[in-house]
């Protein structure tokens, strides 16, 4: 970004009032009021005109709107939120859908004994001992976790695309963002259909936004394992939260990069995907060849290199003894599934389009989740 495009950001972070979201919006502002933001470093050499790291200095100042639901005014916000964002600003530069949910229920001990047995780094990567409850419904009569962790953000990233190119047209060298919050975890369940979807509808947007030469751009990032209130159904009583932290503890020890210990650590890939100017975030085919580059930047951050990665997510990783870095997760679900994310997003356009209507009529009530 050039001195004459200095800006304010203003980004908007779902969720925002505890967990990943507030992590995030902690670890923005820690960076921002540094002469020279780790975050907003060059971490992956693939993107590099040359070895030599360029030092990025802040982009600008930050407005954070920390959008978060009250369960009094869900229902108010819901419906005038995009109204007072766009009274009270005249644009976003970043718009990181974070909030989310699972409908977990209870732990399954014998399948926690049998995975840890089997593969400890597995069994925290990819638990299958989360039991989560099925067919629980939002009062829209859409799937609970379908709705708060897909079609919700949908909707906001529809309702504030005016405001997102409104960014773009000011600062046309960095088009704005949208972040979607994903998981690193496959498992058949509905939380993490739910992410898996995500990360199909976004790599189709992005896709997409590429053909149109649509003025916003769409990046997958996630926290890595963490503790945070998403589990906390599963971990009652207090002694299964203190002995789900020595899991993750012992699995950290073993060697798995993915457990974090703080949200502000965990947010480190949604704040580099945040800070750093765009041309240093490796895209489709530049991703292969991202690699550590942790001499200059303090962090690192590295990519297994893998052929089968060719949208890249990045996740919030650490070493050994807790120092984060960003890394690209290998993603498969791609070539398995290469129209899906398409089908996706045509789904939640028709039931965005029923919505509207809805409300332009004035009609009370659901969609039926069938528009
Ligand atoms: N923690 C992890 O290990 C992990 C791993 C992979 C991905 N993630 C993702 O990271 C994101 C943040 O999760 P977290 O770990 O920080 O969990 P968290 O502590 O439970 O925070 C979730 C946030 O989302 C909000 N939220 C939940 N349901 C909502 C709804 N229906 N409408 C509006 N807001 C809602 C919550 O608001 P309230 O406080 O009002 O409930 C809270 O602010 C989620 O997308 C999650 O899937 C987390």
């Amino acid at each position: 970004m050039t001195r004459e495009e200095r800006k304010r950001l203003i980004v908007l972070v779902t969720g925002a009032n505890g967990g990943i979201g507030f992590g995030t919006c902690h670890r923005l502002l820690v960076q921002l009021s540094q002469r020279r933001p780790p975050d907003a470093q060059p971490f992956f050499t693939s993107v590099l005109p040359s070895s030599e790291l360029p030092s990025v200095e802040p982009a600008c100042d930050l407005t954070i709107i920390m959008a978060c639901r009250s369960t009094q005014r869900a229902e108010e916000a819901r419906q005038k939120f995009s109204k007072e964002a766009s009274q009270k600003y005249p644009y976003i530069s970043h718009t990181i859908c974070n909030a989310g949910l699972a409908t977990f229920s209870h732990l399954h001990f014998l399948v926690f004994f049998k995975q840890c047995f089997e593969s400890p780094l597995k069994a925290v990567k990819h638990p299958m001992f989360n039991i989560q409850k099925v067919g629980v419904l939002s009062p829209d009569n859409l799937g609970m976790v379908w709705q708060c962790n897909i079609f919700g953000h949908y909707v906001l990233f529809r309702s504030l695309q005016p405001l997102l190119s409104a960014w773009t047209a000011r600062c046309p060298s960095e088009p704005a963002r949208v972040l979607w919050m994903s998981s690193l975890t496959k498992v058949a369940t509905s939380y993490q259909a739910s992410k898996a979807q995500l990360d199909l509808m976004v790599w189709e947007l992005s896709k997409q936004a590429k053909a149109n030469r649509s003025d916003v751009q769409h990046y997958i990032v996630t926290p890595g394992i963490t503790a945070t209130n998403v589990a906390a159904a599963l971990l009652r009583p207090y002694i299964l939260e203190l002995l789900m932290i020595a899991f993750f503890y012992f699995c950290r020890f073993i060697g798995s990069p993915h457990v974090l210990f703080s949200t502000y650590k965990a947010s480190v890939a949604a704040s580099h995907i945040t800070l750093t100017p765009s041309r240093y975030i490796p895209s489709t085919a530049a991703a292969h060849n991202a690699a550590r580059a942790k001499a200059q930047n303090g962090y690192g951050a590295t990519a297994n290199g893998s052929t089968q990665i060719v949208f890249p997510k990045f996740s919030a990783a650490n070493e050994r003894w807790g120092r984060e870095y960003v890394h690209i997760e290998p993603v498969t679900v791609w070539e398995q599934h290469p129209d899906e994310g398409a089908r996706a997003i045509e789904r939640c356009e028709r039931l965005y389009q029923a919505f509207l209507e809805k409300e332009k009529a004035g009609v009370n009530g659901t969609a039926n989740g069938h528009a």
